[in-house]
C-alpha cells in the first residue's frame, strides 16, 4: 500500500477549526476516559454497596436498590451513566486500536484484560434488566433476577463485579497515583474497596439465599429477555474475536505499510536505527527494540519523563501533539522540538534524543521506581548545624573530632527516629532530617519540634557530660520549614545503590532557616506557619520575625527559639494552651 503525500495529512481546515475552538482539555481523550470512568465507578460503588445490604436483610437490599435507581434511573442519571458508558468503551477502543506494542506492566496488562472482559458479562446483564425494561415494558428488578440466577448464574456475577471493581480500582489508582495526597491515602483505599467487594460478595450470597428460601418467583421473567441476553453475549463475545484477530494480524499489515525509521541518539556519538510501522509512538518503538525508556506515568502524558528532543524529521503541522500532550509541554515550557515519546507518533524518519533516562544512566529496573524520576510529597524538613565546629575541627586531634562527631550523631539520631522523622543525610557536621507528613500535619509539624527540643537537649547533656575537657560548650543551630518537596533518587556512576532526597524550595527554606538562627544567635528557627500546625499559640514563646531568605524573593514569618528552654515553654503550651508576651517584628535579612 502507497503512502500518503505527506501534504495530504496536514490536518484540514475543519480540523483546525476544530482545535481552535475547542479548549485543548476538551479534545484529550484521556481525560475522557478519566472522567467517564469515574462516573462508572461511582455507579459501580453504588451498586455494590447495593449488594452488601443483603448482609442485613432483603427489605435492606430493596432499600438499597430504591435509593441507587433514584440516583441513577432518571433523565440526569441515565444519560450520565449510559453516556459515560459508551464514551468510555470508544475511547479505550481507540486507545487499543491504536496500540502497536504490547509490551505493558503488569497492571495494565491486567486492566486491559478486565475492560475487555466486563462486557461479556455486563451487556447481556444490562439487556435482561434496562433492556428488558425499554424494550419490552418487562420490569426486572433486582429480586426477580436474583431469583433467575441463583444459584447456577452467580458464578458468573460475581465475577463481573470482581472484574468491574479491579478494573475500576485500578483507573482510580492511576488517576490518583500523580497525586501529593496519595502516599497517605492509598492504603485506606484499598482497604475501603477489599471491604466493599468482599461485603457485596456475601451481600450477594445472603440475598441468593433468601430469594430461594422464598420459593420459586410468581413472576418468571419471559425466555425472550433471556434469548435476547444471550444474542448479546454472543455478539459481544464475535466483536471481541474481531478486535483481537485484528490486533494479531495488524503487525502484519502493518508490514506492508510505509514503515518509518527512529535513529535513537545516545548524547555519546552513538545512534542507533530503529524501523517501524508509522503509526506507532517513539515510546513503542523504544519498548519494542528493547531501549530503555522513562516512562513513570506508563503513557498517560501525566509526567513528561519520556520526553524526546527531536533533532531531525520534526514537523508540528504533519504531526501536531495531541491535545494531552500540547498540555502538558505547555506546563513544562517545552521548545517546540521537544515532544512526549508515548504521544508522539511520527510519520516520517526522524531523530531523537532521549532527555530523561537516556543511554546507561537509568537501566530498564529502575524505570519502574517513580522516585527515580522523582515524586511530590509533603514533608516537614529539619536542619541541625554544629555552631563553630571549625574551630574545634582545627584545634583537636582528628580522633577526637570523628569521636565528637559519631557520638553527636548517634545520639542525635536516635531523638529524630524516635519522633517519626528520617535521616536523609549527614553533611560535615550537620543533619538533615524529613518528617513524612501524613494524615495529620500538625502530628509531623510537632513531632519535628520536639525532635529539635531533643536535639538542643542531647546538646546541653553532651556539654554538662565534658565540662571538664572542652574549652567551650557545643552549640547548635536548627531550622525547620514544611511543605511539598519533590523526592527523588539521586545518584550515578558506580558509587553503589542511589541515595533518596529530598530537593525543591521547602528543603532551601529550611537549610536557610538554619543559617538565619545562626546568624540571630538563636539556637532555633522556624517558619510560622508549622509553628501554629503545631498547636502552638500565635502569641506563645519565642520571637517572631520577618525573614529575607537568601536566594528567595519572597519573606516569610519566622519564629525564633533563643533555646531549648523557650521551645520547652512553647512546646508545653501547645499541649495546653496559655498565654506568654509576643516579641515584636522585625525584618532580618540573613546570608
Ligand atoms: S510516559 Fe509519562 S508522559 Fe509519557
Amino acid at each position: 500500500m502507497s503512502a500518503a503525500p505527506e501534504s495530504a495529512r496536514r490536518p484540514g481546515t475543519l480540523q483546525r477549526a476544530l482545535r481552535q475552538k475547542i479548549p485543548a482539555r476538551l479534545r484529550d481523550p484521556l481525560r475522557w476516559r478519566q472522567a467517564t470512568g469515574i462516573v462508572l465507578f461511582a455507579y459501580a460503588t453504588t451498586h455494590l454497596l447495593n449488594h452488601a445490604l443483603g448482609n442485613i436483610s432483603p427489605d435492606a437490599l430493596a432499600f438499597g436498590a430504591g435509593i441507587k435507581w433514584a440516583i441513577w434511573d432518571n433523565p440526569v442519571g441515565t444519560i450520565l451513566l449510559y453516556g459515560s458508558l459508551a464514551i468510555h468503551i470508544v475511547v479505550a477502543l481507540q486507545s487499543l486500536a491504536r496500540r502497536h506494542n504490547w509490551r505493558l506492566p503488569g497492571t495494565q496488562i491486567i486492566q486491559i484484560a478486565t475492560g475487555l472482559a466486563i462486557p461479556i458479562v455486563l451487556f447481556p446483564h444490562i439487556v435482561a434488566t434496562r433492556g428488558a425494561d425499554i424494550l419490552l415494558g418487562e420490569q426486572v428488578g433486582y429480586d426477580r433476577l436474583l431469583a433467575e440466577i441463583w444459584p447456577a448464574g452467580a458464578l458468573l456475577q460475581t465475577v463481573l463485579l470482581t472484574f468491574v471493581w479491579v478494573h475500576g480500582c485500578l483507573g482510580i489508582r492511576q488517576w490518583m497515583q500523580t497525586k501529593p495526597i496519595y502516599p497517605r491515602i492509598a492504603a485506606a483505599l484499598a482497604a475501603v474497596a477489599t471491604a466493599i467487594l468482599l461485603l457485596a460478595f456475601t451481600g450477594f450470597v445472603a440475598g441468593g439465599r433468601a430469594v430461594v428460601a422464598n420459593g420459586p418467583t410468581k413472576t418468571p421473567i419471559p425466555q425472550e429477555v433471556f434469548d435476547a441476553s444471550q444474542a448479546t453475549r454472543l455478539a459481544v463475545i464475535a466483536s471481541l474475536a474481531i478486535l483481537i484477530l485484528y490486533q494479531v494480524l495488524k503487525p502484519i499489515i502493518r508490514r506492508r505499510r510505509r514503515r518509518v525509521v527512529m535513529h535513537y541518539d545516545n548524547g555519546d556519538g552513538t545512534t542507533r536505527a530503529v524501523v517501524t510501522a508509522r503509526g506507532g509512538t517513539v515510546l513503542e518503538a523504544s519498548r519494542q527494540a528493547d531501549i530503555a525508556h522513562a516512562s513513570a506515568c506508563n503513557g498517560r502524558a501525566r509526567c513528561s519523563t519520556c520526553r524526546v528532543l527531536v533533532l531531525k524529521g520534526h514537523d508540528c503541522l504533519v504531526d501536531p501533539p495531541n491535545a494531552g500532550e500540547a498540555a502538558l509541554l505547555k506546563k513544562i515550557k517545552a521548545p517546540p522540538d521537544v515532544r512526549l515519546a508515548c504521544q508522539y507518533r511520527p510519520s516520517r524518519d526522524v531523530t531523537l534524543r532521549r532527555l530523561v533516562g537516556a543511554g546507561e544512566i537509568y537501566d530498564a529496573a529502575t524505570l519502574a521506581d517513580p522516585y527515580r524520576f522523582g515524586v511530590e510529597r509533603e514533608v516537614v524538613a529539619l536542619f541541625a548545624d554544629l555552631r563553630g565546629f571549625t574551630g574545634i575541627a582545627e584545634r583537636w586531634l582528628p580522633y577526637d573530632v570523628v569521636h565528637l562527631l559519631n557520638a553527636y550523631f548517634d545520639r542525635v539520631s536516635r531523638q529524630i527516629e524516635a519522633h517519626g522523622g528520617k535521616i536523609d543525610k549527614f553533611m560535615g557536621d550537620g543533619v538533615m532530617a524529613l518528617f513524612p507528613i501524613g494524615r495529620q500535619s500538625e502530628r509531623s509539624a510537632r513531632e519535628a519540634l520536639y525532635a529539635a527540643l531533643k536535639i538542643l537537649q542531647t546538646v546541653e547533656a553532651m556539654n554538662r557530660e565534658n565540662a571538664a575537657e572542652w574549652e567551650a560548650p557545643l552549640r547548635v543551630a536548627i531550622g525547620i520549614h514544611g511543605g511539598p518537596a519533590i523526592l527523588g533518587q539521586i545518584g550515578g556512576g558506580t558509587h553503589g545503590p542511589l541515595a533518596r532526597t529530598a530537593l525543591g524550595r521547602t528543603i532551601n527554606v529550611a537549610s536557610r532557616l538554619q543559617d538565619f538562627a545562626k546568624a540571630q544567635e538563636a539556637a532555633l528557627s522556624v517558619s510560622a506557619d508549622i509553628v501554629e500546625l503545631a498547636g502552638i499559640p500565635r502569641d506563645g514563646a519565642g520571637h517572631r520575625r520577618i525573614a529575607e531568605l537568601r536566594g528567595s524573593t519572597r519573606a516569610i514569618e519566622v519564629v525564633v527559639f533563643a533555646d531549648a528552654a523557650s521551645l520547652a515553654s512553647a512546646l508545653a503550651m501547645a499541649e495546653a494552651p496559655a498565654t506568654l508576651a509576643a516579641g515584636g517584628n522585625a525584618v532580618v535579612t540573613t546570608g
